[in-house]
């Protein structure tokens, strides 16, 4: 509760990368809500400007960058705008950027979010930067905040830990989400893929205590939220000690995880909470929770226990995102993943024997340093065999600061990455289609999002959306997604939306279900 709550300013902020940004910025967004900012949609009209940046391909940066050009020309006429650019650019550009790009006037990385406020308040007010942070530096007047670059010992990261405070300080108000929302579990990644930036972006992979995952969702539910997501790069390496737990401030701290995953030994004498047993504790103790799903799962060290912890829990979705990366060995060991082709599939045919309506969702990386056409054709055979219900293909970026950038020449040319991702999503659409295919005939039960993209476009191009279909009321077309992740598209009124309803499918296309509602309101 604030008491603070006069208009101090207009805030447009877009989210750029994966969904722990989406989160970031949705914590963000309180914060600022709660001292009295006011969200705005178009950043032509804002005072302040927020960009929650990605750096895991180059192109991802690249649109920042446009973006940045277009506020530095807008900041001509309008010099009071405050320019943020947070996340994990912040952190892999550092202060660099502020000379190179004067518009900006502060830059934040993923590990001081809770900052934000202050860097704003600063740059607003004083356009000083606060000199008593711990990593503040002084540019013109400017602040660039980072910190998760070093990685640092368990102890030293639990006094520090600030961050928790920002998750632990999130809005539960009911216009704040559509019946669905994320929690995060871990930070950071230590896992090291030679490709990725994550590990130094996001820093040292940490693990929130339980208590504080399942109060959240608790109040999440209290709230309105019937569907919650769970966060992490690597999900299922989940581990949380009591016995070495760490109270400060009476707030329990976050941990920080093993090297090498979660899977190793339990620490004897003292009670480890797993993966598994994270999931089993939300479903039993917040039962007004639908849906219970968590991305991204690392295919190393994906234990039985979490199989058999679904299949045992209904209301947990049958759902997994397993980024396999390549279909060779070779490519799979120069990436530094820690498993091979077999151990993957291996882990595909149990996932399917302790779930059998699992659905399976994959990412790819095409055209890593020295990949031959062989090692492509053998990722076009895994595609093949695999039955994912979608799977993501990137071209390779090289990024600074990675061991792939440092120690392997970027040698497949651009015109064959475009060529094998090409083939590659050829391939899989045609999987799509014939996993989509399966469901024609069938009732599936879908949470419903939003309006789908062709209804939001027509209500915005002022074509109207609603159409009377002899119901009661006038429908529109909704989206929404099953309990395996699948995409269904049918007509309904939009106070579905947040709910969990059964549609009857009619028709698929690769990447989509359509259909009708299965229980329609009297009259019909
Ligand atoms: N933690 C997840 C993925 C996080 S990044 C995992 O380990 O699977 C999301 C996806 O971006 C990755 O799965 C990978 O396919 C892709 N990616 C990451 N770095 C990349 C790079 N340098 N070039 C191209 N794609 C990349
Ligand atoms: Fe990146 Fe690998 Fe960590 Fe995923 S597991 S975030 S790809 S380093
Ligand atoms: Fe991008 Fe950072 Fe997420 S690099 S993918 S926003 S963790």
């Amino acid at each position: 509760m604030t008491t603070n709550t006069k208009r101090v300013g207009r805030v447009y902020m877009e989210t750029f990368g994966c969904q722990m940004n989406v989160l970031d910025s949705q914590l963000v967004q309180g914060q600022l809500r709660a001292l009295g900012y006011e969200f705005v949609t178009d950043w032509r009209s804002a005072d302040v400007v927020l960009y929650n940046t990605c750096s895991v391909r180059e192109r991802a940066e690249q649109k920042v960058y446009s973006r940045v050009g277009e506020l530095g020309i807008h900041k001509r006429t309008r010099p009071d705008v405050v320019l943020g650019v947070l996340g994990c650019m912040a952190e892999r550009e550092g202060v660099g950027v502020l000379k190179r790009y004067p518009q900006i006037d502060l830059l934040c990385g993923p590990g001081e979010l809770d900052k934000v406020p202050m860097l704003i308040d600063n740059a607003v007010k004083t356009r000083i930067s606060n000199g008593s942070s711990k990593k503040a530096r002084d540019t013109d007047g400017r602040a660039a905040l980072q910190g998760n670059t070093h990685r640092r010992s368990s102890t030293l990261q639990a006094a520090e830990d600030q961050l928790e405070l920002l998750d632990l300080s999130r809005s539960f108000s009911p216009e704040d989400h559509s019946g669905s929302a994320y929690v995060r579990i871990t930070r950071g990644c230590n896992k090291f893929c030679t490709y990725c930036v994550v590990p130094r972006t996001r820093g040292a992979e940490i693990h929130r205590p339980p208590d504080h995952i399942v109060d959240e969702c608790k109040r999440l539910v209290e709230s309105g939220v019937v569907e919650i997501t769970l966060l992490g790069q690597t999900v299922n390496h989940y581990h949380y000690d009591h016995g070495a737990s760490v109270v400060v401030g009476g707030v329990r701290q976050p941990q920080v995880g093993a090297t090498v995953g979660a899977a190793g030994p339990r620490v004897t004498g003292s009670r480890v909470t797993t993966f598994a047993d994270l999931l089993a504790r939300i479903h039993e103790e917040v039962q007004g929770l639908l849906r219970l799903r968590f991305v991204t799962s690392f295919p190393r060290d994906f234990g039985d226990d979490i199989l058999k912890t679904i299949a045992d829990h209904p209301r947990i979705c049958r759902y997994l995102h397993l980024p396999v990366q390549s279909g060779s060995d070779r490519m799979l060991q120069l990436m530094n993943r820690g498993y091979t082709v077999g151990q993957y599939e291996e882990l595909l045919g149990r996932a399917r024997s302790y779930l059998p309506d699992v659905q399976i969702a994959s990412d790819l990386i095409c055209g890593f340093p020295t990949e031959a056409e062989e090692d492509h054709q053998a990722t076009c055979d895994l595609l093949r065999r695999c039955g994912f219900k979608n799977c993501f293909v990137f071209k390779y970026s090289p990024r600074p600061g990675t061991a792939a950038f440092d120690r392997m020449t970027d040698d497949v040319p651009d015109e064959t990455k475009r060529r094998r991702n090409n083939e590659l999503l050829a391939i899989q659409s045609g999987v799509s289609a014939q996993v989509h295919q399966g469901y024609v005939g069938q009732t599936v039960r879908v949470f419903v999002e939003s309006i789908s993209h062709k209804a939001a476009k027509a209500r915005d191009a002022g074509n109207g959306v609603s159409v009377y279909l002899g119901w009661e009321r006038p429908v529109t077309q909704l989206t929404g997604r099953t309990d395996g992740d699948l995409i269904v598209l049918f007509d309904g009124d939009e106070s579905l939306i947040g709910s969990i309803v059964d549609v009857s499918v009619e028709r698929s296309a690769p990447l989509t279900l359509f259909g009708r509602l299965a229980q329609q309101p009297a009259g019909v």
